[in-house]
């Protein structure tokens, strides 16, 4: 087979990039490990900044999104038995975010991609890009017994932080850069009303907690847990009793509990590999960059890579303009490196660190007291949770 762009990694990346370029006439492959019914089932980001939604109306799909996603004007911080209000559109001159699946978004791009008969394999095993220094590299992958070969002119590695793309550059090319918490996220999804129209970010001395939503009959609630936690080890019940706990009272009595329908652990984690490039392939997305999600940034520092990517592809195939394609790396990590670090920040403030002592928690709580005292400061959390500028 013969593409001109062949992208590993159908996540929201992947997908994304492969219906843009489609858009402008450029060619397409999309190699996805698992099957589409897998990559539906994943609970995962929920919050989108306007670029991101700018984005998907670009690319055709952003209809559903415009008519069932819910623009968010601010959010709540609950810490030391209050709750402070941070009004996004105020203090971001008049931006906000939207809150819609990133399961959602996964599917309206797949079908948007069935609808214009673009080509996304899945189950494609053992994937393995090939050349990629020379001017003809190209992508293997097993489909049972047989072994295909894609030939391209660009490698996209979309594939995620387990994919193969980033492993396929040679260690002495790329450097490393990695932090760990010593937590996780426990996630639960639970078809039942919300506790707040607005999501709550809930400091407390038990562990960090936050109130999401995917629409007002389907909640998301987390909860931080030690690394050693599994998830068996968390009932329904257990779950429900330890959000009540980390809540304001008053939220606390008004929280409907229910069922949960999904349930995860998920490990915080800071992570970027530099360059974004090697010869003909291209990282974006988490192949690249991870955060902890205390921000709600991965998704949207994805999104910025597909943005900077995708312009540079179409100077090259329109214009025969390589200028982007050469600042890719330093420009995405550039806006990759600020995700960072509103991340990490958002993460410090927020969690209870396990070998705090108490220098460091007076200065988390004065964080805190500057942040709700200082227009300034509320104007930098509010610009960096709304996106930055591509
Ligand atoms: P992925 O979604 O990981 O997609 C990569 C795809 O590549 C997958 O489908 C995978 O199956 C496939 N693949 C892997 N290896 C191979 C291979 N060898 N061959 C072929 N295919 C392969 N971000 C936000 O912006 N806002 C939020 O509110 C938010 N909340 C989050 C909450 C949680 C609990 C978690 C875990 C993450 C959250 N994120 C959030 C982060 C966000 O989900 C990720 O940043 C996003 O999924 C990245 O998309 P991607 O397409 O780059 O990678
Ligand atoms: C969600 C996840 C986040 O990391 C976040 O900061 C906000 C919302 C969510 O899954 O709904």
């Amino acid at each position: 087979m013969k593409t001109s762009v062949c992208i590993i990694g159908g996540g929201p990346s992947g997908l994304m990039l492969s219906q843009l370029l489609h858009l402008k006439g450029i060619d397409t492959i999309v190699l996805e490990r698992q099957s589409r019914e897998y990559v539906l089932s994943r609970i995962r980001a929920g919050v989108l900044e306007h670029g991101f939604a700018k984005l998907m109306r670009e690319a055709q799909c952003g209809e559903r999104m415009d008519r069932e996603g819910e623009i968010h004007d601010g959010f709540f911080i609950a810490h030391d038995g209050r709750m402070d209000r941070l009004d996004l559109h105020q203090h971001s001159g008049g931006s906000s975010v939207v809150v819609y699946g990133q399961t959602e978004l996964t599917r309206d791009l797949y079908e948007a991609r069935d609808r214009m008969k673009g080509v996304v394999i899945h189950n494609a095993e053992d994937v393995q890009p090939h050349d990629l220094t020379s001017a003809q590299p190209y992508v293997t992958y097993r489909q049972g017994d047989d072994i295909i070969r894609i030939d391209c002119d660009y490698v996209i590695g979309a594939d995620g932080f387990h994919g193969v793309s980033r492993k396929s550059i040679p260690k002495g090319v790329l450097r490393e850069y990695e932090k760990v918490y010593p937590f996780g996220w426990l996630g639960v999804l639970s078809r039942t009303k919300p506790v707040s129209p607005e999501l709550i970010y809930a400091k407390h001395e038990r562990g960090f907690a936050l109130c999401s939503l995917r629409s007002q009959v389907l909640s998301r609630y987390y909860l931080q847990v030690p690394l050693s936690d599994k998830v068996e080890d968390w009932s329904d019940e257990a779950f429900w009793a330890e959000l009540k706990r980390r809540l304001p009272t008053e939220v606390a009595e008004r929280l409907i509990t229910g069922p949960s329908i999904e349930k995860s652990i998920a490990p915080l984690r800071s992570f970027v590999a530099e360059p974004m490039r090697y010869g003909n392939l291209f990282l974006a997305g988490d192949a690249a960059h991870i955060v902890p999600p205390t921000g709600a940034r991965g998704l949207n520092s994805a999104a910025s890579d597909i943005y900077y990517l995708y312009h540079a592809l179409v100077a090259h195939y329109q214009q025969g303009d390589d200028s982007g394609l050469d600042r890719y790396s330093d420009k995405a990590l550039a806006r990759v490196w600020k995700a960072q670090r509103f991340s990490w920040w958002m993460t410090t403030m927020l969690h209870t660190f396990p070998d705090n002592g108490g220098y460091d928690q007076k200065l988390q709580a004065t964080e805190l007291a500057y942040l709700f005292s200082s227009e300034r400061a509320l104007g930098t959390l509010a610009e960096n949770y709304v996106g930055l500028p591509f």
